[in-house]
């Protein structure tokens, strides 16, 4: 099979006359395939684009698709709960029980929930509470770490080296134009997994930091393990000046364990925030924290709203989902990280046999690719002067053309519809485009 794109180009030539830039998210513009693709349809682990091309994807709506795309039995119970209605402005039944399942899942203890639609939204609410809570205005925010696009935390996800500023005292690089500037006046940018620098940020200002928010596994940045110690270091800094140690699990959550990175690393935050594959593909997100710290949002001083919050649709998907995993999760996980450790072996015996600089680094179904010949990459800075990210692109590019996609920034989502075969048919793709690049 020859793949080509040509009637993808000519749907994006003419989205271009009628949506902004032709996509609908920026991330799509960086395609691997030089062009936003077109698309018809998914189911499971595969996708096919308006050209008639076959791909086994591993983006999987960059992370929803814990179940791969659109799996049967959370249709199912969507489609039977859309006959109650769509959006009811009021509360119903199943909010409950999905609240229930969540906080049974989740390693914070004594802890209550609330729910929005997008990881954005939620990171948002997340900063109102810790700064209604702790009256201090400060946020510290690590660099490489992705919390959504508002103008509040848009710094320093991926900022160019020339400009990030010396790394005891990172400038807060804006990802955008047109941004509120003057929030960077309440965001301290540190260097992650280094204990020393954020140290050095509560001993500079020490009184004014409301919490710390951090990707605990990196997704955003090579899929990045915290060093052993490091999290809890940033914990007891969090507590000795009574700040909130904040959990952004929207990638993790729900996927590397049951309980997410909490349950894997063993340490829990204050408070924490959910979205991705909390409802299988559906719009979902969900803040959880400490009861004392959330009832700042339960008695009203902290603000929230939201016309499709707990939409009937995404409740009952979330429902599905949180039910699978409640019955499941020993074998669920169990299997599910036992291919992405299959896919973690492979790709680093390709890579040696082939003497290739292909580093694959992660944890059970998350895992990033990068080219580096370093043996490990530790955080935003490391990546962006170790990693090539041209060769990487065309490894994608090439990856496509053998029906193999995979995302724009090297994360790789594993779902439970991979099969032995697709794993099988990536590696040996992989293998040819190696040989190839
Ligand atoms: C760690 C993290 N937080 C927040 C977000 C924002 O989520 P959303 O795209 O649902 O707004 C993302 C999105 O990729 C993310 O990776």
């Amino acid at each position: 099979m020859v793949y080509e794109f040509s009637k993808s180009k000519k749907m994006y030539d003419e989205a271009k006359e009628y949506i902004a830039g032709g996509i609908s998210s920026q991330i799509r513009i960086n395609d691997p395939a030089k062009i936003p693709m077109f698309f018809t349809h998914a189911k499971g682990s595969k996708m096919w684009d308006v050209d008639g091309n076959e791909y086994i994807d591993y983006i999987q709506g960059m992370g929803p698709n814990l179940f791969g795309h659109s799996p049967d039995f959370i249709s199912d119970l969507v489609k039977k709960e859309m006959d109650r209605g769509y959006v009811l402005a009021g509360q119903f039944d199943k909010e409950i029980e999905i609240a229930k399942m969540a906080l049974e899942l989740i390693p914070i203890k004594n802890a209550t929930a609330r729910f929005a639609i997008s990881g954005t939204e939620i990171d948002q609410l997340l900063f109102r509470v810790m700064r209604g809570y702790t009256k201090k205005n400060k946020i510290v925010k690590f660099e490489g770490h992705y919390h959504g696009w508002m103008d509040s935390v848009n710094y320093s996800v991926h900022p160019p080296l020339d400009l990030a500023g010396d790394e005891n005292s990172p400038n807060p690089i804006p990802e955008s134009t047109g941004m509120d500037i003057n929030t960077s006046k309440n965001l301290i940018i540190c260097e992650w997994n280094d204990e020393e620098k954020i140290e050095n940020v509560f001993n500079k200002h020490s009184d004014d930091i409301a919490g710390v928010i951090t990707e605990p596994i990196l997704g955003n940045t090579n899929c990045i393990l915290p060093k052993k110690g490091y999290l809890e270091k940033v914990k007891s800094l969090c507590e000795t000046h009574d700040a909130l140690l904040a959990f952004d699990e929207v990638i993790t959550g729900f996927r590397v364990a049951a309980g997410g990175a909490q349950e894997l690393l063993k340490i829990t935050p204050h408070i924490a925030t959910y979205a991705k594959s909390m409802a299988g593909g559906f719009p979902m997100s969900m803040i959880v924290g400490e009861k004392q710290i959330m009832e700042e949002i339960g008695n009203g001083n902290v603000y929230h709203g939201g016309s499709f919050n707990s939409n009937i649709m995404s409740t009952a998907a979330t429902y599905a989902t949180l039910k699978y995993l409640q019955d499941s999760k020993a074998t669920f996980y169990e299997n599910l990280n036992k291919k992405g450790e299959f896919m973690m072996k492979s790709l680093k015996s390709v890579s040696k046999s082939l003497d290739s600089d292909l580093h694959v680094q992660g944890v059970g179904s998350l895992l990033s690719i990068s080219f580096t010949n370093k043996e490990e990459i530790i955080n935003w800075r490391d990546h962006a002067k170790n990693c090539d990210e041209n060769k990487y692109s065309l490894f994608a590019y090439e990856m496509l053309k053998n029906g193999i996609r995979l995302s724009s920034n090297g994360r790789m989502h594993i779902s439970s519809a991979h099969t032995q075969e697709d794993l099988e048919k990536t590696i040996s793709s992989t293998e040819k485009v190696l040989s190839k690049i």
